[in-house]
């Protein structure tokens, strides 16, 4: 049995997360001769050495690389025997580590609000990204929780649909078009168009659209950011597919309009997704029942015309069955 102490694997872990001796030492607010002599003498426990320096940078050797997957599978064995002592003594407590993609930050946050109320003794670390970097996430194990709109055929996931996600095209008000209705998609080609960049979900669901409808849109400019769209749509440089969750603020009466297009919406769903094998967190069990029972009342008050064009004058927000898939 290696020698070694909690802190010092904490010290090893912080350093190699960093690729620096000097970084881990600001986090953990140690001296930088401090955290060099803690990672010596765990190597010497180890009886291998654990970084090698190349230039200025330091790297894990094989044995490092070892060490730093057992430490963090000791760090989260611990933190769930934290949680789940809190959760003896009847409180709920702990970090969630939830991921999401760009069109859920208009309403995750919203959620979270009333959440933390309610369990305030949980912490939240909320990431936001596109499709591609959330599956990134998803193969490094990295958070809690995932809301995706897509479901990856890898890695294998417990998914929940939990509301509906429409891409509808937005132009601003006053185009042309906004008055029309039942266009037919052909007439999006004479638009210019303003895209998403390469790896987001809606950019995905947009081609295959497009390419089935034979559509060839004149794509002016490429953008990373819903936002960014946004103020280029209202800047009069085009127009756009988007989730309808990204005028959850603005709605229809300001600068946008919802351009009533063949084809649209594209309908899709939100899934919270978490990885098949992983045991879950009390924390994230938690979160995950607030987010199924309470999602679709805090929609239908923040978007109750969720899934319609301007003035269809239907509503759909769709109460989903609450299921879980297990993706394969
Ligand atoms: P994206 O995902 O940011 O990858 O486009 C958004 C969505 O699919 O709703």
């Amino acid at each position: 049995m290696i020698h070694a102490t909690l802190h010092q694997l904490k010290v090893f872990e912080a350093t190699a997360r960093h690729g620096s001796f000097t970084r881990a030492a600001e986090e953990l607010y140690l001296t930088q001769p401090t955290v060099s002599i803690q990672v010596k003498q765990l190597s010497k426990a180890v009886g291998m050495p654990l970084f090698e320096q190349i230039g200025k940078k330091l790297h894990l050797t094989q044995a490092g690389e070892k060490l730093l997957s057992t430490c963090q599978e000791i760090f989260n064995g611990l933190e769930q025997f934290e949680m789940s002592i809190a959760n003896l003594k009847g409180m709920k407590q702990g970090q969630l580590k939830l991921a999401v993609i760009t069109t859920a930050k208009y309403f995750v946050p919203r959620l979270l609000g009333p959440f933390c109320k309610r369990y305030p003794g949980i912490d939240i670390s909320l990431k936001v990204t596109n499709h591609q970097q959330l599956q990134k996430s998803m193969a490094e194990n990295e958070d809690d929780l995932y809301i995706i709109s897509q479901t990856p055929s890898q890695p294998d996931l417990a998914v929940h649909p939990f509301l509906e996600n429409p891409l509808i095209v937005l132009a601003p008000t006053g185009h042309p078009l906004a008055r029309k209705k039942n266009i037919p998609i052909e007439a999006l080609n004479d638009e210019p168009f303003i895209m998403r960049e390469v790896g987001s979900g809606t950019r995905t669901a947009v081609e295959e659209l497009f390419a089935k409808g034979d559509v060839r849109v004149k794509v002016r400019l490429e953008l990373g950011s819903n936002e960014a769209i946004k103020q280029a749509i209202a800047g009069g440089l085009g127009i756009s597919v988007l989730s309808q969750h990204t005028i959850i603020s603005e709605g229809t009466t300001g600068e946008f309009a919802i351009l009533d297009v063949q084809g649209f919406p594209i309908e899709r769903h939100w899934y919270v997704a978490s990885l098949a094998g992983k045991q879950m967190s009390v924390v994230a069990e938690t979160f995950l029942q607030f987010l199924l029972e309470e999602s679709p009342a805090m929609a239908k008050r923040l978007l109750p015309g969720l899934g319609k064009s301007a003035d269809s004058g239907e509503e759909k927000v769709v109460q989903m069955e609450q299921r879980t898939i297990l993706k394969r």
